[in-house]
């Protein structure tokens, strides 16, 4: 190893021993890509320098966190994944419900960056409820939304976004979930009283699902272009955390570009192929 790449490594243990996350288990291309970034952004030449700026400012980590761990969302990224959830995900899990007498519904957005996707999933479940003709309130839903950088978090419970997050909301749900001023706009309370957002490592050995120390089961489970910046080893890791969360029956849903390692093909159903959404058997 040389000297550089000691530097590279070093710079990663820092990160992990302040925020326990262990970016050696990232795609290194990705990770040294966003450093190299960053380092351009501060003016350092080289990994050796910018460590030394870290230890003179500390504050440099929380930049380091966010430039590492891409927050690109938006509302209803990939419309036909919302619609499908409104159609055929949705209908299904309740009609399951129904059969079991069973009216607990559970959802975990991993990875759910300043919370776009946690909403669009409340606002799709909502509307879904309203044009069944059912109310809400007759099921105890949880919506969590989960992600390592706590910034982010604090964001979406704000729930306020401007109008690059926004721009693919269709105009009827805009007025009647959103309070738009100008080019802000702000998620009703309504919507907002149903989810959650908690801090959650993925990648954690001890806490395979939020909320900590309780073991959980989900109908469905959103974990979109997240996996996609792992290792191949920490993506199965993780993957196999997902499925154990999952109720038999729930739902998965992944990004375009990530899909189901090959030893868990036989446990799930592909509901469908393009939009990466998957039945768990
Ligand atoms: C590109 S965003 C995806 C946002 C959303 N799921 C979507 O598809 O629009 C990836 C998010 O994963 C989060 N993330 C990265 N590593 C994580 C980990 N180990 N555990 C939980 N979240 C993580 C990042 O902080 C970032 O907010």
């Amino acid at each position: 190893m040389n000297n550089e790449e000691k530097y590279f490594r070093l710079i990663l243990k820092q990160l992990c021993r302040m925020y326990g996350v262990d970016f050696s288990e990232y795609r290194q291309s990705t990770i040294k890509r966003r450093l190299a970034r960053r380092m351009a952004f501060t003016g350092a030449g080289s990994y050796h320098e910018y460590l030394d700026m870290l230890q003179e400012m500390p504050q440099e980590y929380n930049h380091l966190l966010h430039e590492l761990t891409i927050k690109l969302s938006r509302f209803f990224r990939n419309q036909y994944v919302f619609e499908r959830l409104q159609n055929e995900v949705f209908p299904d899990i309740l009609k399951s419900k129904k059969e079991h007498d069973r009216n607990v519904l559970r959802i975990w957005c991993a990875g759910c960056a300043f919370g776009d996707e946690a909403y669009s999933v409340a606002i799709t479940l909502v509307e879904f409820l309203k044009r069944k003709r059912e109310k809400t309130d007759d099921y105890d839903i949880t919506i969590f939304g989960t992600d390592i950088d706590e910034g982010t978090l604090e964001k979406a419970r704000l729930g306020e976004y401007d109008g690059d997050a926004a721009r693919e909301v269709k105009k009827g749900i805009l007025d009647e979930y959103f309070l738009v001023s100008g080019d802000y706009y702000r998620v009703v309370d309504s919507i907002k009283a149903l989810v959650s957002f908690t801090i959650h490592d993925l990648a954690s050995e001890t806490h395979m699902s939020p909320p900590a120390g309780v073991v959980t089961s989900y109908d469905l489970i959103l974990c979109r272009n997240t996996l996609i910046y792992f290792s191949v080893p920490l993506q199965e890791r993780v993957f196999l955390n997902l499925f154990k969360s999952l109720n038999p029956g729930g739902y998965l849903i992944l990004g375009k570009s990530e899909s189901i390692p090959k030893n868990h093909e036989d446990s799930f159903i592909i509901k469908n192929q393009k939009e990466k959404i998957y039945k768990k058997i």
